[in-house]
C-alpha cells in the first residue's frame, strides 16, 4: 500500500534529543538532589549489604520529574505543522491569520494531555506510598481510576473494543467478539497491574529499573516496526506473521493498512513516550546499579508502570504489550497466595543476604499457624513445578516454611545462591528473553491462531 505522509517524522528527532537531555538530567540530578531527599528522612536501608549507610529513596520523583516536564516541553513539537506560517483562513466569512479549528488534530492533543494526567496520577501515589506505605487496598483502585481519561479519549476516537477469536473458537463464537464495557474494564486493570507488578518485582539492586529500560526498548523496537522506512522492513515482517494482522484498539484484526497514516501516528506517540523514558532509565540505572547509591522507591515503579499502560492503551497494543510484561505476569501469579493472605506476607520478601558469603539464598516464609487445606494444595502444586522449596513436618507433613513465592526467590532456588549482582543480571536476561519470546508469538505465532 501507499504511505500516506507522515508529517510529525520530524518531532521524533526532537524526542531522541530529549530523551539525550532526560539522560544527562537523571544523571546529573540523581547525585546532586540525593542528600536533600535524605534529609526529609527520604530514606531507606539496603537490606543486602553488610553496611547501614542510609541510601536516599524515592529518586524515582526525580526521574518522574525529568521525564514529565520534558515530556510537556515536548508538546508543542508534534504539532509544529499546525503552526501557520502566515496563512489565511475564513471564518464567517472573515479573514484571519492562523489555522481553522477543525484543521487542528485535537484528537491527538487530548490523547497526548490525557496521557500526562495519567502520569501525575501515577506520581502522586507512587510518592504517597513512599511516604506513608499505603494499603493494598488503596493502592489497586487509584490508578483504575486514573485510567479514566484515558478510556475517554479512547472512547471518544472510536476505539475498537472487538476481539478477534482464534481460529479454533469460531465455530462457536464467529470470528469478532464484541467485549464492549468488558474491554474498558480490561484497559482499566491494565493500568494497576503494570504499575503494581512492576512494584512488586522488587527489592535488589537495579531491578527496578532494569525491567523498566527492558520493556521501554522492547516497545520502542515494536513501534519501529511500524515505521514508514525508506527501505521497505515490511518484507521479512510479512514473512513473519500475517501483514493483515495488525492491532487495531488492542485486537489483532484485519482493519488497518499496515503503514496507515493513522498507525503510524500511534506508533510515533507511543515512542514520543517511550524514547525520553529510556533516558531517564539509562541515567538513574547509573546510580541505582550494584552497591546503589539511590534507590527507586514505589513513585519510579508507578511512573514507569503507567507509562506503559499509557502507551498500550493509546496506541493501541495492549496484548503486545503484555507480552512483554511475562516475567512480571510470572511473578504476580506466583506472588498472588502471598498478596491475598493464603500464605504469610512478611513485609520484606527480598532474598536472604548471606554476610559471610555475601550470597543470597531464598528467603522463607513461616507459618505461625498450619496453613489452611487450599494454601497447602496450592504449595504442594508450586513445590512439584519446582518453583519453590518447601520444609514440612517431618512426622505430619504440615508445611512449616515456603521460599517466598517471587520470581527473584524462584530464580534462587533453581539455579542456586549468587550475589546480588549476578541475579539482577539473571534477572535482566529473563527480561530479555521474555521480549524476545514476545516478538516471535507476536509476529511468528500470531499467524497460526489467527487469520488475515
Ligand atoms: C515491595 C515488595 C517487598 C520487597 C520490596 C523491596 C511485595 C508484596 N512487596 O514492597 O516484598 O521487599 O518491594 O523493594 O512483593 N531495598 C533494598 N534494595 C533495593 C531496593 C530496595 O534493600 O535494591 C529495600 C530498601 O530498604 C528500601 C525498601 O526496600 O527502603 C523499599 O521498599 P518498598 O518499595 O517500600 O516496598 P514495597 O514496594 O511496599
Ligand atoms: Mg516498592
Amino acid at each position: 500500500p501507499l504511505l500516506d505522509p507522515v508529517p510529525q517524522l520530524p518531532a521524533l528527532y526532537t524526542s531522541i534529543g530529549f530523551s539525550i537531555i532526560a539522560l544527562i538530567a537523571t544523571l546529573y540530578l540523581v547525585p546532586a538532589l540525593g542528600p536533600t531527599l535524605i534529609k526529609a528522612n527520604l530514606k531507606g536501608r539496603d537490606l543486602l549489604k553488610t553496611y547501614d549507610t542510609p541510601i536516599p529513596e524515592s529518586l524515582g520523583l526525580v526521574c518522574a520529574a525529568v521525564y514529565i516536564l520534558l515530556l510537556m516541553l515536548f508538546i508543542p513539537f508534534p504539532f509544529s505543522n499546525s503552526f501557520a506560517n502566515g496563512r489565511m483562513v475564513e471564518v464567517k466569512g472573515a479573514q484571519y491569520e492562523g489555522i481553522a479549528i477543525n484543521e487542528f488534530p485535537h484528537h491527538f492533543l487530548s490523547i497526548y494531555l490525557s496521557s500526562l494526567l495519567a502520569l501525575l496520577v501515577a506520581t502522586l501515589l507512587g510518592f504517597l506510598d513512599d511516604i506513608f506505605d499505603i494499603r493494598w487496598r488503596h493502592k489497586v483502585p487509584i490508578p483504575i481510576i486514573g485510567s479514566i481519561p484515558l478510556l475517554m479519549v479512547y472512547y471518544a476516537e472510536q476505539g475498537n473494543t472487538n476481539v478477534v477469536v482464534p481460529l479454533p473458537f469460531r465455530g462457536i463464537l464467529g470470528r469478532l467478539v464484541n467485549l464492549g464495557p468488558l474491554y474498558y474494564l480490561y484497559m482499566a486493570l491494565l493500568s494497576t497491574f503494570s504499575t503494581n507488578s512492576i512494584n512488586i518485582l522488587a527489592g535488589i539492586n537495579g531491578s527496578e529499573v532494569s525491567q523498566a529500560l527492558i520493556i521501554a526498548i522492547s516497545v520502542i523496537i515494536n513501534d519501529l516496526l511500524y515505521l514508514p522506512w525508506p527501505i521497505d522492513f515490511r518484507i521479512p515482517l510479512h514473512l513473519l506473521g500475517s501483514q493483515a494482522e495488525v492491532e487495531v484498539g488492542g485486537v489483532w484484526s484485519a482493519g488497518m493498512a499496515y503503514g496507515s497514516k493513522e498507525l503510524v501516528e500511534r506508533h510515533l506517540f507511543s515512542l514520543y513516550f517511550m524514547l525520553p523514558l529510556v533516558g531517564v532509565c539509562i541515567g538513574f540505572m547509573y546510580h541505582n546499579w550494584y552497591p546503589a547509591r539511590a534507590f527507586p522507591g514505589d513513585t519510579f515503579c508507578y511512573v514507569a508502570g503507567m507509562a506503559f499502560a499509557v502507551v498500550g492503551i493509546q496506541a493501541h497494543f495492549s496484548k503486545t504489550l503484555l507480552l512483554f510484561f511475562m516475567p512480571q505476569i510470572f511473578n504476580f501469579v506466583l506472588s498472588c497466595p502471598q498478596i491475598f493472605g493464603l500464605v504469610p506476607c512478611p513485609r520484606h520478601r527480598v532474598p536472604r543476604f548471606d554476610a559471610n558469603t555475601n550470597l543470597l539464598h531464598p528467603s522463607k516464609a513461616l507459618f505461625m499457624r498450619p496453613p489452611a487445606k487450599i494454601a497447602t494444595l496450592v504449595l504442594h502444586i508450586f513445590s512439584a513445578l519446582g518453583l519453590v522449596e518447601l520444609t514440612v513436618h517431618p512426622k505430619t507433613g504440615q508445611i512449616l516454611e515456603t521460599t517466598n513465592l517471587t520470581i527473584l526467590n524462584f530464580l534462587l532456588v533453581r539455579l542456586g545462591s549468587m550475589n546480588e549482582k549476578h541475579l539482577v543480571q539473571v534477572l535482566m536476561c529473563t527480561q530479555v528473553a521474555g521480549s524476545v519470546l514476545a516478538f516471535v508469538i507476536r509476529y511468528g505465532l500470531a499467524g497460526l491462531v489467527y487469520d488475515g
